[in-house]
């Protein structure tokens, strides 16, 4: 076989989003005139273009920096002063933020000690993944000082876990350093953990040696459930059947359910595939192939694993994508791919459970102009008996949002040769859907079909259990075109990003319809073009860019995790920014937490007790914009180590109050 690596560009999400929407959605003429949010009228702003000659004048910055006082807040914290990069994490006073879990310590029994820089798949099955992303607590026994820690783990940096690499940032190297040990433990360091976790004396750690600890790897067994289980599509020469994957990749966020399982969320899988499949470019497969980017040769896994190589095994790459339910209370529990709520680069899955006791789960696809879609479960949560809900996401309705330039929108449902209010029927067989394993399968050719409106780049969603409203961080998007924006996405080359509050119609999230505002748009307030809506309280310190996780917590307090800010880009690390959703605060932001150079900031869970904020410190040290170029041998930090020879390494930070209490 001829082959030539393609290494992936700058960073991974930088090289992830290119965007593959061909869509000229949302159509219709339903975007004529883009809508001021309420917020723009109240400030008198207008939407703006950002002009790429003014993307960064920090200096410009610095120089109209004033004194803002701030509006009385829910948050109580003395906010952080950002810094620009720092070798090490930061935290508000009052409070200390303890690693809890790094790359490579215990997870299972007899697990060796860490070894830096020897890559060894037997080993590293036994011990914490790398590039911790998703966090969720669930409690034992009700307990906010005693539960178990579900964390995705979502991708590795070869660079930076092992020598003699090149970076992802240097576009002339090729695959040909990585060996079939690195390989292998690569595909140990994926997946996600379920690691018990208690509190004494204050401080938190992980319990040793127990019932529940669990690696999840590229390599667990798992059933596929759901329309699309056995369909045709999913079907390998290794599986005939279509029902049986061997492990999840690039688990980025997810949620936990009332029943206490784990959603955890396949996001950038085509980027495991290499080699051309040989589907027909105007065949459904085709199509779907260029649309979900596969294969993105991002990693050199099919040069020693057939599988990963989509001209042997062209349907492997539908096996990915999907939203997987774990029982992390059951270690030998088969995890399951719950195709009903479709096939895309899966971000979180948000969810609550309905007045009517159907079970909610928003979800972002996030590339650069795709979805934004929910789930609504056919079956009524029962909240009295687990064993009950344990397969009620195999059946529902899989929805795509349009966004209307008044303000109000619609979710479109997808469902195979079912009419719209039209009378029309996209979703059929003379558009190459057969059935509704088809449409789930390729759910976003599906989706393009109805019309969704094109996001700027949708990550985590998340509700608020006070009031109901919805948060959905759209991260960035410098591809849009000043003649393509509408009212939810209305920067050209939107570099910072912006938060949207949907909230359903009667308070009913099964509801076909919704209302929504622009909470905040991001970046700089000091710099008129950027046209960021912090609240005039927002300091110098309170703005951020490139919102991607978040979390609202029992007392309806929206937090904000990043991911892209930098000294170049915002002149500040990423990190957690606390942001007001109500009253006279609305959109003022203040700086929790600052993640060490290299890194992205994610996982924001809290402790039902609210007194800890487990935090997850993702690919510490990786290579900065036109920063110098990290690797094992020379990286960024040694976070949290700091010991020579010692590689930085992707951990879980516990915060909590000095003295103990409720945290802000
Ligand atoms: Fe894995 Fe979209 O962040
Ligand atoms: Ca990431
Ligand atoms: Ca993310
Ligand atoms: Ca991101």
């Amino acid at each position: 076989m001829t082959h030539t690596p393609r290494p992936p560009s700058v960073a991974f999400e930088a090289a992830e989003n290119e965007g593959s929407n061909p869509t000229g959605n949302p159509t219709l003429g339903d975007m004529v005139a883009a809508r001021l949010s309420r917020r723009d009228l109240m400030q008198g702003l207008v939407a703006v273009s950002v002009a790429s000659e003014v993307l960064w004048p920090r200096a410009l910055e610095a120089a109209e920096a004033k004194e803002q006082t701030l509006a009385p807040s829910p948050f109580d914290f003395a906010e952080l002063s950002v810094a620009p990069s720092s070798p090490t994490h930061h935290v508000a006073e009052g409070y200390d933020a303890d690693i809890l879990i790094r790359w490579g310590d215990a997870v299972l029994p007899h697990a060796p000690a860490f070894a830096p820089g020897k890559p060894d798949a037997a080993a590293q099955k036994l011990q914490f993944g790398y590039n911790n992303d998703f966090l969720g607590f669930i409690p034992l026994e009700g307990r906010s000082d005693h539960g178990l820690l579900v964390v995705n783990h979502e991708y590795t940096n070869g660079e930076l876990m092992f020598p003699g690499l090149a970076p992802r940032s240097d576009k002339n190297a090729d695959f040909s350093a990585v060996t079939r040990e690195i390989v292998d433990a690569e595909m140990m360091a994926h997946g996600g953990s379920v690691i018990e976790i208690r509190r004494n004396g204050g401080k938190w750690s992980v319990v040793p040696n127990s019932k529940y600890a669990r690696r999840i790897t590229a390599d667990t067994e798992m059933t596929v459930s759901g329309p699309a289980a056995g369909h045709g599509r999913m079907k390998t020469s290794a599986d005939p059947t279509g029902t049986r994957v061997k492990g999840m990749l690039n688990n980025c966020a997810g949620g936990v359910t009332p029943w206490g399982t784990w959603l955890t969320c396949e996001e950038n899988f085509n980027g495991y595939f290499w080699s051309k499949s040989a589907a027909e470019p105007l065949t459904l497969e085709g199509r779907a192939l260029r649309r979900y980017g596969a294969p993105a040769e991002w990693f050199a896994w099919g040069r020693f694993h057939d599988r990963f190589d989509a001209a042997k095994e062209p349907n492997e790459p539908n096996r990915f994508g999907w939203v997987v339910e774990i029982d992390p209370f059951d270690p030998t529990s088969m995890p399951k791919k719950r195709t009903a709520m479709g096939r895309f680069k899966h971000e979180g899955a948000g969810n609550i459970v309905n007045g009517d006791g159907r079970f909610v789960v928003y979800q972002g696809d996030d590339e650069r102009f795709d979805y934004v879609y929910r789930f609504v479960t056919d079956g009524k949560v029962d909240p009295g008996n687990r064993e009950a809900n344990r397969d009620l996401l195999d059946r529902g309705t899989l929805s795509v949002a349009r966004f209307h330039a008044d303000g109000t929108g619609q979710w479109l449902p997808l469902v195979h040769g079912s009419a719209n209010k039209d009378g029309q029927v996209w979703l059929n067989e003379a558009n190459g859907f057969r059935d509704q394993g088809d449409v789930l399968i390729h759910t976003r050719l599906a989706a393009d079909l109805l019309g969704a409106t094109r996001m700027d780049r949708p990550e985590d969603i998340d509700v608020n259990p006070k009031t109901g409203k919805v948060y959905l961080m759209l991260t960035n998007n410098a591809k849009r075109k000043a003649g393509d924006t509408d009212a939810a996405n209305p920067r050209a080359e939107n570099l910072f990003g912006h938060i949207i509050e949907i909230t359903p119609d009667g308070g009913d999230h099964a509801s076909d319809t919704f209302t929504w505002d622009i909470l905040l748009r991001c970046g700089s307030p000091r710099i008129a073009t950027v046209g960021a809506t912090f609240s005039a309280a927002t300091s110098e310190n309170g703005w951020f860019g490139m919102p991607d996780n978040c979390t609202v917590d029992a007392e309806g307090r929206l937090w904000v995790a990043t991911d892209g800010n930098s000294p170049k880009r915002t002149g500040r690390a990423d990190g957690i920014w606390a942001v007001e959703t109500e009253g006279r605060g609305r959109g003022t932001a203040r700086c929790f937490f600052q993640v060490p150079t290299g890194a992205e900031m994610c996982g924001p869970c809290f402790t039902p007790d609210l007194e800890t904020f487990f935090v997850a410190v993702q690919h510490p040290g990786e290579t900065e914009d036109d920063g110098p170029v990290s690797t094992f041998e020379n990286p960024g930090t040694r976070w949290p180590d700091f010991a020579d020879g010692v590689p930085p390494r992707p951990s879980i930070v516990a915060i909590t109050r000095k003295g103990g209490g409720r945290i802000a």
